[in-house]
């Protein structure tokens, strides 16, 4: 994986010394960091992200927001290791970067804000699987929206869909960008990043 990382950075590098003629007809789908392309350009679906790094579970329930909360799920959110370590030393995300947000439904709740009992007390708990939101950091690909393409790969249970194209910018590049800054990840929101 560090070896496809390195052969993505130094693509890159190629790339940029060859010139803009070049860029605009390059190949699409090679394959960076732990990101997988078909011959469209689409991204793949992630495979094994469960095993990543697991950097955080924001959530922004029914109960908390007029019952009409766009997403009441937890956000589980991962990295791939490889990247996760780079950015530990860097404090910057390369390229080949894939981060994976899956959503994950509360358990029934007793309560009418969709709280429940547990032994531990009063509050949310996880349920099923409830759908994935993809971002993959390639500068160069993705140069036009601060260096990530954004994917949907449905927001239901699994099985999700085999593939996304890239999102427009004004369906998810376009919020990050304006509230999570030029980095586009929401870090505040992620303690281990810090
Ligand atoms: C209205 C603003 C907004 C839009 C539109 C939006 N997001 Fe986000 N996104 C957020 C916020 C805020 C967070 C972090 C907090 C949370 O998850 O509630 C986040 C988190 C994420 C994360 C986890 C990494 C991070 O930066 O926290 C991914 C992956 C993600 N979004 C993908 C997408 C994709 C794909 C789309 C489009 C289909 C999209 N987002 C559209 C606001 C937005």
């Amino acid at each position: 994986m560090k070896t496809l990382i390195r052969a993505g950075v130094l693509a890159c590098a190629m790339a940029a010394g060859v010139g803009a003629s070049m860029q605009a007809a390059a190949q699409p789908p090679e394959n960076i960091g732990a990101a997988v392309f078909n011959k469209k350009g689409s991204l793949l679906l992630p495979q094994g992200y469960r095993q990543w790094v697991f950097i955080g579970a924001p959530l922004t329930p029914h109960g908390l927001n007029n019952g009409k909360a766009g997403f009441p799920e937890f956000h589980h959110v991962y990295v791939n290791p490889d990247a996760f370590e780079v950015y530990q030393q860097t404090g910057v995300f390369p390229d080949g970067t894939v981060i994976v947000k899956e959503l994950v439904l509360l358990q029934k709740g007793d309560y009418p804000d969709g709280s429940k009992l547990a032994p531990s007390g009063r509050g949310y708990f996880g349920g099923e699987f409830q759908g994935m939101d993809v971002m993959v950091k390639d500068s160069r690909r993705y140069a036009s929206e601060n260096g990530w393409g954004f994917f949907n790969f449905g927001h239901h249970a699994p099985p999700y869909m085999p593939s996304a194209k890239a999102a427009p910018a004004e369906s998810c590049a376009g919020c990050h960008a304006s509230n999570a800054g030029k980095d586009m990840v929401f870090k505040a929101y992620y303690p281990v990043l810090h």
